[in-house]
C-alpha cells in the first residue's frame, strides 16, 4: 500500500490511487520548468482543481476532454468546466463524496478565487482524500488557517500532506511546518514554489526547517515519481 505521486511542477501533480489517475491543478505548458514534460502523455480519470487561478488549471481543459476525465471542484469552477462540455462533479465546503477509487473532502482555503476572464470561481479549496493506498490532504493555495485541526478530528490518518511553501501568494516554509503539525502529518510534499521570481525558495534550508520540526519535506524533481507509505 502506497501512494504513487508524479510532480508535473509548480501546484501540479498526479496521484495513482484506488485504480485511478487522480491529477491535481494542471498547469504544466505555460510552465518554464516543466518545459519537458510531454502533457500529451499524461492520463487522468478525475482532475482537481483547488481554485480558479491560471496556475492552477491552464492545462485542464485539454486534458480532461482527451481523458473523458471528470473535473471535481467547487460548484462554479465545475459549472465553468461543464459549460464547455466536460464531465464535471460539484462540490463545496465540508462536503465529502464516494467515488470509485476513495472518498474525496473538499475543505477550507484561505485565497482567492478568480478566473483568467474575471469570472468568479467559487471561494477556493483544498483537497482530502481517503483511498485503499493511503490518505492525502492537498492543501491549495492558502494561508495558514486553523481550520486545518479539523483534518485529523474529521478524516482518517494521513499518509501525505501536498502543502504550498513558496511564501508571497501563499505559504511560506515557516507556516507549512505548523500546517503539517495541524494536520498531524510527518511527510510533506512541497508544491507551489520556483515557478516564479516571488516564491523562489532555497531548497535545503526548507527541508532543514522541515527536520529541525521531526518532519520530512520531500521535493520530487519536475517528472519524478515517488512512492509514499
Ligand atoms: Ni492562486
Ligand atoms: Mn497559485
Amino acid at each position: 500500500m502506497a501512494l504513487r505521486l508524479t510532480y508535473y511542477g509548480h501546484a501540479c501533480f498526479s496521484v495513482a490511487a484506488g485504480g485511478k489517475s487522480l491529477l491535481f491543478d494542471p498547469f504544466i505548458r505555460p510552465n518554464e520548468l516543466a518545459k519537458h514534460i510531454d502533457v500529451s502523455a499524461i492520463h487522468a480519470d478525475y482532475i482537481f482543481i483547488s481554485h480558479a487561478h491560471f496556475d492552477h488549471l491552464a492545462d485542464a481543459q485539454e486534458i480532461a476532454a482527451r481523458c473523458k476525465a471528470t473535473v471535481v471542484s467547487n460548484y462554479e469552477i465545475a459549472e465553468w468546466f461543464a459549460q464547455k462540455g466536460l464531465q464535471v462533479h460539484h462540490m463545496n465546503h465540508g462536503g465529502k463524496w464516494k467515488f470509485d477509487f476513495g472518498t474525496v473532502k473538499y475543505v477550507a482555503a484561505i485565497h482567492t478565487s478568480s478566473f483568467p476572464d474575471g469570472a468568479y470561481g467559487g471561494q477556493p479549496g483544498g483537497f482530502v482524500a481517503e483511498t485503499p493506498d493511503g490518505n492525502f490532504y492537498y492543501s491549495g493555495d492558502t494561508a495558514l488557517t486553523m481550520d486545518m485541526q479539523l483534518i485529523p478530528l474529521t478524516c482518517a490518518p494521513l499518509t501525505a500532506a501536498i502543502l504550498c511553501i513558496g511564501d508571497n501568494f501563499t505559504m511560506g516554509v515557516e507556516d507549512a511546518v505548523h500546517a503539517a503539525q495541524f494536520v498531524k502529518c510527518r511527510k510533506v510534499v512541497g508544491v507551489h514554489y520556483d515557478t516564479f521570481g516571488y516564491i523562489r525558495i532555497d531548497k535545503d534550508a526548507a527541508r532543514k526547517k522541515f527536520a529541525d520540526a521531526g518532519l520530512e519535506l520531500l521535493l520530487p524533481a519536475i517528472g519524478e515519481t515517488i512512492e509514499i507509505k
